[in-house]
Order: structure tokens, then sequence, then C-alpha cells
């Protein structure tokens, strides 16, 4: 794993531990050692090694983040994820699928939201959130005060899983990539992770009943974890804390939060 991924998980945890309100971290003894150890001195930079030159072939395809991705046209590095989203054949999600979903909205949104993966409406029309849970979380995004095509809508996984299953581990470390180049490109200043296996692709965090309604942080960018729409097809009671949770996100932009009650839009649908 990426020291860089590390970090942003002990840093998610540990402002998540503040935020409850806890000022001691539980560490063992090797990480209180480790940490009053003066730092090592930093290696002499050696030149890189030669790039090998592979001979590509379908499974090579490479979700990568491009670190090159900043300051290019969002449309363009959109695109060619998109494309090489249609090859991929890192996973076995890739045999069953009858499109690659690989997200769609604005290419510079301030917001953006992250779901878990297709299912079979988004597998028909390669589309994120076109069924029913996507019914509802437009109505989240119209009572938020924005339309669908002001924010960007992605998931975790690009293809369906079989029988809507949770994406498994290894599915989602091999298709991550694909939307942190997606994030990189996109800056959102807000990410909304709708449910536990967002917040946990993202984040590395389990448990989205604790987890919701606490700032955390993606690669420095602002991410609030909310329950999925799906989870709130079967549990309407849980949209109120939903909305609140959506709330806190309108605050941290700086919009306007909608008078109580109108945000009824986000709660009233007909799960
Ligand atoms: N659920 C998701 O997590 N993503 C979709 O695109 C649709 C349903």
């Amino acid at each position: 794993m990426t020291i860089r991924r590390v970090l942003d998980g002990v840093e998610a945890y540990l402002r998540h531990e503040m935020d409850d309100g806890r000022v001691l971290a539980d560490v063992s003894p090797a990480v209180v050692r480790a940490l009053a150890a003066p730092l090592p001195p930093r290696r002499e930079k050696r030149k890189p090694a030669p790039v090998p030159v592979l001979t590509p072939t379908v499974d090579t395809v490479s979700p990568t983040v491009d670190p090159a991705v900043a300051g290019k046209d969002p449309v363009k590095v959109l695109a060619d994820i998109a494309g090489r989203v249609a090859e991929c054949r890192r996973c076995v999600l890739c045999k069953q699928r009858n499109r690659t979903v690989p997200g769609q909205g604005n290419p510079h949104p301030e917001l953006m939201f992250v779901g878990e993966g297709p299912g079979a409406d988004e597998d028909r029309q390669g589309l994120a959130f076109v069924g029913r849970a996507g019914q509802l979380l437009t109505r989240m995004i119209t009572a938020m005060g924005f339309t669908r095509d002001e924010v960007f809508i992605g998931n975790v996984v690009k293809c369906r899983p079989p029988d809507n299953r949770t994406p498994l581990p290894d599915e989602m470390e091999a298709c991550l990539p694909f939307l942190r180049e997606q994030i990189a490109v996109l800056k959102p200043r807000v990410i909304v992770a709708l449910g536990a296996t967002a917040v946990l692709g993202l984040t590395q965090a389990k448990g989205i009943c604790k987890l919701r309604g606490n700032w955390m942080l993606f690669d420095g960018i602002d991410l609030m974890p909310t329950f999925h729409p799906a989870y709130l097809l079967r549990n309407p009671p849980a949209k109120r804390e939903a909305w609140e949770d959506l709330k806190a996100v309108l605050v941290r932009l700086g919009r306007p939060v909608p008078p109580v009650g109108s945000g009824k839009s986000g709660q009233s649908s007909s799960g």
C-alpha cells in the first residue's frame, strides 16, 4: 500500500477519534518507540531505473494514477479513463457485465457523490445511479439545490457485481485506481461517500452507522460519509440523518441550507 493511502487512513481515523471527543490514541509500544526515535537520515536519490517496456495485452490495461493528471483537460482525462474502464479485465466483474459504468456529470464539480457499484439498470444503460436508488439520489441532490448535471456521480467499482452483491476486496482494489484518478482530475470541494462500501474504498474506515455525519479526508478533500440511497429506500427513517449530513455539506460549501421541511424531496421517497 502507498504511504499516501496509509497517511490518509491514519489521519481520517485520528480526526474521527478527536471529533468524538477523545484525546488519547491507543497505539502499540512499537509505534510509541518509532514516534520517539529520531528520523533516519534521508537516502540519497538514486537515478530512476529505466522503465521496462511491456508488451500490452488486454490484462495489462492499467488504471494506475497518472501523476500528470493535474492541469490536464478533465473532459479528455475522464474520457480516457472511461475508455480504459471499458477495456478493463482486471477482475472477474468484467465477465458478466453488459456495460461498464465509469460515472458521469460535471467535469468541474464542487460536489461529487461516490456509490458502491452499478446495479442492473446502470449495467444496462452504462450510467451511474439511474435505477430506484438513483432516483432517490436525484431527489437528494435536488433538495440540496443542485441538479444532477452540476455534480459528478461515480462508483467504487465500475462493473455490476453479480446479483448486486457487495464488491469483494480484490475487485475494489483493482478498480479503485480509476476512481482515484477521476477524483484527482475532478478536484471536487466535497465528496459524499454513499454507504459503507464507498467509505471503506475511499478511506478504509469501517462502520457507516458510526462514521456518517463525521467529516473525513480523502487526499486533502473533505469527505462526508452518509447512508446509501438503497439503504434509505429500505429504512426511510434514516433519511432524516442523511439529510443532516447533506446539510453539513451545504454549510461546508457555503451554500444556502434549505429551510426545515424543504429537504422533504430528499426524504419522502416511495421506499
Ligand atoms: N448503487 C450504487 O452504488 N451505484 C449505482 O450506480 C447504482 C446503485
